[in-house]
């Protein structure tokens, strides 16, 4: 089975109402050109809503940075559940990004309570895992990415995969412009499948893996042909529509020949 790319920008916590409008009415043009690809935009909470107003007649999906761990609504000051992501449009929510584990102390468990009430409140979680770099150097890229991933397993099933997609995301790589290279990044993709595959060798081959960390116009092309590279989660270069664009017109050449 073909898994189709994915290519999803993380505004992260930049954007404007005026600039907003203008980088999704670029988006909204140029997506046209890419018809056998997927494309997802997170913005920050605030501007979901219109967000979703602005893309209303376009295919592409929008998603949520962030959500509240909690199952159901109630005195949790400055939080944002799930259902409230659905309600305003959303159909995808990161969970774990770096950032959020580093900066906002989101540890392994808390990240799967996420995963899980993602999904339980109609959201498909794209779940982010990767190393720092003292990790790398240590050796420990593989155990950190399993420790990361089985929490999420042991919290949510494998089944949960079905509807899921991951992202690993060296964070080293992040907004530093060093980006993994295409040998780093197919090691540690096919590590993740394996770890999935483990648990269900159809779920393994199903589940699409997106690469994050200083992804740009001029690397999407190499990074994105690797084998288990099914796209990528673009953080700085997501906030201008034609570096954006030329991510996704990679993306969609190399779909156009993995399906012939
Ligand atoms: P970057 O961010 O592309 O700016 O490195 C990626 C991410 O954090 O998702």
């Amino acid at each position: 089975m073909a898994r189709g790319y994915l290519v999803a920008g993380n505004w992260k916590m930049n954007g404007s109402s005026a600039a907003n409008a203008a980088l999704l009415e670029g988006l909204v043009r140029g997506v046209a050109e890419c018809p056998a690809i997927d494309v997802l935009v997170c913005p920050p909470a605030v501007y979901l809503e219109a967000a979703h107003r602005h893309l209303a007649a376009s295919p592409i999906a929008l998603g949520a940075q962030n959500l509240s761990d909690q199952a159901k609504p109630g005195a949790f000051t400055g939080e944002v559940d799930a259902a409230m992501l659905n309600d305003v449009g959303c159909s995808h929510v990161l969970v774990g990004h770096s950032e959020r584990r580093t900066l906002y102390g989101e540890d392994d468990a808390c990240v799967a309570r996420k995963f899980v009430v993602a999904q339980s409140g109609g959201l498909i979680p794209v779940l982010c895992i990767g190393e720092t770099l003292a990790e790398r150097e240590a050796d420990a890229t593989e155990t950190v990415l399993k420790r990361q991933l089985d929490a999420v397993i042991s919290a949510a099933g494998i089944a949960a995969f079905l509807n899921a997609v991951i992202a690993y995301e060296p964070v080293w790589a992040i907004g530093t412009g060093r980006t993994a290279s295409t040998e780093q990044a197919q090691a540690a993709h096919a590590f993740i499948r394996g770890v999935i595959a483990k648990n269900d060798a159809k779920i393994a081959n199903s589940v699409r893996l997106l690469y994050g960390g200083s992804v740009k116009a001029d690397n999407a092309a190499s990074l994105f042909s690797c084998e288990d590279v099914d796209g990528g989660l673009i953080g700085g270069a997501s906030l201008k529509a034609p570096e954006f664009l030329a991510i996704c017109a990679s993306a969609q050449i190399l779909a156009a020949s993995r399906d012939a």
